[in-house]
């Protein structure tokens, strides 16, 4: 069963996303499946997603639900465990990391605020485990005033993200960045309609090779 009929198919609690995370999720979540996981998810809501993940990554994985509001808790079962608290503050964030241990996976569809969002992606990102996949959905949010955002506005995430892209190329701007942690725990960043994710990884020394026999033609770094 693939996430999306799964999603189409729930009759149980609701979950709330938009049609095309799905491929997007498996592009990036697929890996894990069947693994011993620790996923964490960051917006509870009526519970439906965090069965969804239960199902999708298979009976190893321990998933673990985000939300401000208590009545949440209720919908902590077999495999799902809810831990109530702000995303912002990173002292509950350090509890759940913590008792959870790190997580291998992030998915941030909690108040959408921007401030909340980096706050989360501060703690959490440098903590992950070093193949982690960091995914942050409903970025359309970046864009409204009242989540925070707008267009070009510093403190939208979508344009810390742009900042992040030059981070990541850091050694290549001839010491005008430093390169720091995240340039040297990331291996890439993907931009969809409204998500962001990031790939944890060893980047490799950047060291162009020439292979095959028609390697004496001239290019980029002849
Ligand atoms: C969009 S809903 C989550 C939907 C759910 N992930 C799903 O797919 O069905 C957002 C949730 O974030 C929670 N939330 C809002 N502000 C929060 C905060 N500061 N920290 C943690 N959770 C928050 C809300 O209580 C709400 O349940």
């Amino acid at each position: 069963m693939s996430l999306w009929s799964d999603f189409l198919n729930n009759s149980d609690k609701v979950i709330h996303k938009v049609p095309h995370y799905f491929p997007v999720y498996e592009r990036h979540f697929s890996h894990w499946v069947g693994k011993s996981v620790v996923f964490y998810e960051i917006g509870v809501y009526k519970g439906g997603s965090l069965q969804m993940w239960k199902k999708y990554f298979g009976p190893f994985a321990k998933i673990v639900g985000i939300d401000i509001k208590e009545k949440c808790k209720k919908y902590e079962g077999d495999q799902v465990s809810i831990r109530i608290g702000d995303q912002s503050d990173h002292v509950f964030l350090s509890e759940v990391v913590e008792e959870f241990g790190p997580p291998d996976i992030v998915l941030d569809d909690g108040s959408h605020q921007m401030d909340h969002i980096a706050a989360s992606f501060e703690f959490l990102y440098p903590r992950m485990t070093k193949n982690g996949i960091y995914l942050v959905e409903d970025l359309c949010a970046a864009y409204w005033e009242e989540f925070g955002g707008g267009l070009g506005k510093e403190a939208s995430f979508i344009e810390k993200c742009k900042h992040l892209v030059d981070k990541l190329n850091a050694e290549h701007t001839r010491g005008l960045l430093q390169e720091d942690e995240f340039s040297h725990s990331t291996l890439s960043m993907h931009f969809y309609n409204s998500m962001v994710a990031f790939e944890k990884g060893q980047p490799a020394a950047f060291e162009p090779q020439k292979h095959g026999k028609e390697a004496g033609i001239q290019g980029l770094w002849s």
